[in-house]
């Protein structure tokens, strides 16, 4: 927890922290209290996290098995199919399935070439030169998990292959940044810079998210820059999904869909997806088992 002498105290006294509890820290039960009254938060439990942690392990499993199967001639559609059977044998539920207004009305989002995100999976074939993100979230014993990443068919454009690795990178950047008492804005502070720096730009319609016991809890995660100033603490868990664009930033959702979301310029758009557990030293990536 990031306090300092002058701080108001943990406890909630109103008083300065030298004046109160110092130098005592606030315990796991009242540091998680203090999330949830001072920013809506729930620090998991170890019980909750055991359970989160297998949310995601099925998460995983079924994304890189449907990725396996994303070849040039496969349908999103049959994807989705695959997904709904994987689903069932791991008895999950997928969270996508029904969820907002309109229910979405697929398993995994599939989103394809200059789709950002909420690809919804049909009958058109998988071709040479296609790149798709495939984002698998699930539910088991009512816990969530949420991953997604790129599959390239074939040879694909430089282009493309160029904001697959930025994209990629990015979330490799923003998972360093995670440790206790590091801030929120800090994860899309390094995402922009290093997109930036990559002639790229950073979505900021859409934002990674607190997970585990709903499937979308606070806090926001933001990609872009922004001065969230939350730190990081243990018990946390979230997503970040930096959604790189070649082009503009800007997306725009299908007017009959409601949900397919697209880059205004058609320009190629990627994203990585995990779902990370602040940790007392650092964090685990929980959509990462060690089988991948
Ligand atoms: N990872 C995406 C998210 O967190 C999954 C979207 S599923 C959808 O929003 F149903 F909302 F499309
Ligand atoms: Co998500």
């Amino acid at each position: 927890m990031l306090i300092t002498r002058n701080d108001p105290c943990w406890c909630g006294s109103g008083q300065k922290w030298k004046k109160c509890h110092y130098p005592r820290l606030p315990s796991a039960s009242s540091l998680a209290k203090l999330y949830l009254d001072d920013y809506g938060i729930i620090l998991k439990n170890p019980e909750q996290i055991d359970k989160i942690r297998t949310a995601c392990l099925v998460t995983a499993q079924i994304l890189d098995a449907l990725c396996h199967h994303a070849k040039a001639g496969v349908t999103t559609l049959e994807l989705d199919e695959l997904s709904r059977k994987l689903h069932k044998e791991a008895g999950a539920i997928p969270a996508p399935l029904g969820y907002g207004q309109p229910p979405f009305p697929k398993t995994i989002c599939t989103s394809l070439n200059e789709v950002i995100c909420h690809g919804i999976p049909d009958k058109r074939p998988l071709e040479e030169g296609d790149f798709l993100n495939i984002d698998v979230s699930c539910i088991v014993e009512g816990y969530f998990g949420d991953s997604s990443r790129m599959v390239a068919i074939g040879r694909i454009s430089e282009e493309k292959k160029q904001v697959m690795e930025v994209s990629k990178e990015c979330l490799k950047r923003a998972i360093s940044v995670c440790k206790p008492d590091r801030l929120v804005k800090e994860i899309g502070k390094v995402i922009e810079d290093y997109a930036r720096s990559q002639g790229c730009s950073v979505v900021n319609q859409y934002v990674g998210h607190g997970t585990g016991i709903s499937f979308h809890e606070p806090p926001e995660i933001p990609h872009h820059y922004n001065d969230i100033e939350i730190p990081l603490a243990p018990g946390m868990i979230f997503t970040i999904e930096p959604m790189i664009n070649a082009g503009l930033r800007e997306g725009v959702i299908d007017p009959k869909d409601h949900w397919t979301v697209r880059t205004i310029d058609g320009k190629p758009s990627a994203q990585w997806e995990h779902t990370i557990l602040i940790t007392e030293t650092g964090h685990e990536i929980l959509t990462q088992p060690p089988f991948s």
